[in-house]
């Protein structure tokens, strides 16, 4: 391993994060945020489970920008000198936060709600900039080292999935001089462990802010109950996962009616989890 992929790997171990890293550049972003916007009108226009799954958590499933980023080769290159060389996509999310958008998440961990086994050392989200992400637009902020403490316990107010991708029901407490503002520039990407505590603010300037998280894992990771399914995107799959295919083109029919199965798997094992974590 290269001098500055062993660098890039202790910083995230002590860190728990990594950023700037330059990703997809700014041209490339530019292109897939538009390819983004498009995709959302879409799927908002024709409603029903493409729209209930617009922002997650398998986007790549069904649409050409998100593949191609998902299988980016300076993206694979950066996650594979963090988790190894066997990669898989396991979900994407989109995160976006409008123009003067009031919202804001409270710190919280997401790994407490995947439902993912043997994350620590074999899996990574990375947070792709299709625009500039600044304190200003509302980034994402870090509480640096957060992850060593692993899972820790939640305030939850809701006992839905919405309450808990809203954010502003779970919350965890954290000591305010560890918080890290993730400022990139578009085309740019952060990486961090899915123990990593992370809140997000209110966007007060004129544009949007767009975001796409990419989650990755190695076959160490399985789902802890039920079955899951994830996109083999470099070297060898499995973990337990059903293997997935990349869309042939936008909305391909095949790529639809996987984009259903994947998603009623993924929706029946969040709904386990969420209710195990709020009924106990
Ligand atoms: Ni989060």
């Amino acid at each position: 391993m290269s001098a500055t992929a062993t660098s890039l790997r202790d910083r995230f171990e002590t860190d728990g994060y990594v950023f700037p890293h330059d990703a997809i550049g700014p041209a490339e972003a530019e292109q897939a945020l538009a390819e983004c916007r498009t995709y959302l009108r879409a799927v908002n226009s024709v409603g029903g489970t493409l729209a209930r799954y617009a922002t997650f958590p398998k986007i790549h499933l069904v649409t050409n920008w998100a593949d191609r980023i998902v299988h980016h080769p300076v993206i694979l290159d950066v996650v594979e000198s963090l988790i190894g060389p066997d990669l898989m996509v396991w979900s994407t999310n989109l995160f976006t936060r409008p123009a003067h958008s009031g919202s804001s998440l409270a710190w919280h961990q997401d790994a407490i709600y995947l439902g993912l086994e043997g994350y620590q050392e074999n899996a990574v989200r990375v947070w792709v900039a299709l625009t500039d992400t600044t304190v200003a637009n509302g980034t994402m902020r870090y509480s640096r080292g957060s992850h060593a403490q692993g899972a820790v316990n939640h305030r939850w107010g809701g006992t839905g999935m919405e309450d808990i991708m809203r954010g502003e029901e779970v919350a965890v407490d954290v000591d305010e001089s560890s918080s890290v503002p993730v400022v990139l520039t578009a085309g740019q990407c952060s990486l961090h462990h899915l123990a990593m505590v992370h809140c997000s603010g209110p966007n007060v300037t004129d544009q949007g802010r767009f975001n796409l998280a990419i989650d990755y894992v190695n076959p160490q990771v399985r789902p802890s109950s039920g079955e899951d399914s994830a996109l083999t995107v470099r070297g060898k799959g499995s973990g337990g996962f059903l293997p997935e295919a990349r869309p042939a083109s936008d909305f391909h029919p095949d790529a639809v009616r996987q984009l259903y199965a994947a998603t009623a798997r993924r929706q029946a094992r969040i709904d386990q989890t969420v209710r195990l974590r709020t009924t106990t």
